[in-house]
């Protein structure tokens, strides 16, 4: 694989002093959106930002009291490895109430995050040139994250037509004897894509007939399902494929708390092994404290839960509708998670207010962050555009307002 030269995206040259795998690290667009608007809003202007994917709710008051317990208890020392045994419990008790997912102490860890969880799997099983099969759009981390550790992604393409759900020969046409890992992940970050149980059944068969690969079902938006969808878990659907499967979760989006660094995984308890080794090299663990707090979330009462999605679902409507009134812009009921992804391929080719010319929806994105301090991100950056991903986890005004001006930008194209 070309680490050095240009190569595919994501791939680059090494600052001089630097290592060969930073190359690999671009910066998330998502990030680098979010620094745009954080410099215009240090200019003095008023800056709608759409472009991270964070609850806007606090963090339940009683999560908040637990972790203030356990630090007054002395939870303050370095915790096992994997997790607290007392949280490590709460998790396999969701598991099997919210999932039908029976997992032992072995088969469960704990990590800073989802994404550590992300991290670890892949540290402990990439070599270079294994492939990473990732439906796309994506969420960015994970083709990046492959990279780092010489994998190479292969995009399983979801189509709009579909709603953005995974197709079984779309998933089957991007896997080979060399994929390490199928990444699933519904409801899904970017798109809002929630999978079928039919489809989930059909995507299993294909999963048969490669049985060198583990299998990423990245769960972490599963409360936030709209209109009667229902989610379903990947080890559930299938039980003869869940010594495969690594079903990832967090309190991050669930709980609205994106700042404690909860994430965990549940797999076969010998992946869970190597995973906790590299974890113990890398971090000895996960804040004591923080753990004691999901493990009062995840324990605490189901219907803080169900009032956040509620008020995701009627934002989302509000938004999506907003955004069709507007002349070329499309727009998708996404089913789940919290975003809404507008089509624009028929703003392009035109020229903003400011005399910009917008050729891609990147374009689109900095001249509408520059001119009407919009933030939001292109869907290129997710692997598919002419998009924009726009984050409806913020307040009504807000969003009111943001639809407002993308509709004033639109409509000042020439
Ligand atoms: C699809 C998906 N998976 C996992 C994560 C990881 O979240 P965290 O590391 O906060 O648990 C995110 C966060 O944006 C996400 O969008």
């Amino acid at each position: 694989m070309n680490v050095t030269g240009t190569g595919p995206a994501g791939v680059g040259v090494a600052e001089p002093g630097f290592a060969a795998r930073t190359a690999r690290l671009d910066s998330p667009a998502t990030i680098a959106m979010a620094v745009r608007a954080r410099a215009l809003r240090a200019e003095g202007h008023q800056v709608l930002s759409l472009a991270l994917g964070e609850p806007d709710f606090a963090t339940p008051h009683a999560v908040i009291e637990a972790a203030h317990r356990a630090a007054l208890d002395g939870q303050t020392k370095y915790p096992p490895v994997d997790g607290t045994p007392a949280l490590k419990a709460a998790i396999a008790r969701k598991f099997e109430r919210e999932n039908g997912l029976a997992y032992t102490p072995a088969e469960l860890m704990v990590s800073n995050g989802g994404k550590q969880v992300i991290f670890n799997a892949f540290m402990a099983t990439i070599d270079a040139g294994d492939e990473i099969v990732i439906p796309s759009p994506y969420w960015v981390s994970y083709p990046l994250a492959a990279r780092l550790f010489g994998g190479v992604p292969v995009f399983a393409a979801c189509r709009e037509e579909d709603g953005f759900r995974l197709t079984a020969p779309a998933l089957e046409a991007a896997l080979s004897p060399r994929t390490r890992w199928v990444v699933l992940n519904f409801p899904n970050n970017p798109t809002g894509a929630v999978v079928t149980l039919a489809d989930l059944e059909a995507i299993s068969e294909v999963l048969r007939r490669y049985p060198q690969a583990w299998i990423l079902s990245d769960e972490i938006y599963e409360h936030l399902v709209f209109d009667g969808a229902r989610h379903h878990s990947l080890a559930a659907v299938a039980p003869d494929l869940k010594s495969r499967i690594l079903t990832l979760n967090g309190v991050s989006k669930s709980y609205a708390m994106t700042g404690w660094r909860i994430g965990y995984g549940g797999g076969p308890a010998r992946l869970i092994r190597m995973m906790t080794r590299v974890q113990g090299n890398a971090t000895s663990g996960v804040c004591s404290i923080a753990q004691a707090a999901a493990a009062a979330a995840l324990d605490g009462p189901a219907g803080l839960v169900a009032e956040m999605r509620d008020t995701y679902a009627r934002r989302r409507a509000m938004v999506v509708e907003s955004l069709r009134a507007i002349p070329g812009v499309t727009c998708a009921m996404p089913q789940g998670a919290f975003y809404a992804y507008p089509g624009i391929a028929g703003c392009l080719g035109k020229t903003s207010q400011g005399g910009r010319m917008l050729r891609t929806d990147e374009d689109f994105a900095i001249a509408l962050l520059d001119e009407q301090h919009v933030a939001c991100v292109q869907g290129s950056a997710f692997g598919k555009g002419p998009y924009l991903r726009l984050s409806c986890a913020t307040d009504d005004e807000t969003l009111r307002e943001a639809c407002a001006r993308i509709a004033t930008f639109v409509a000042g194209l020439g």
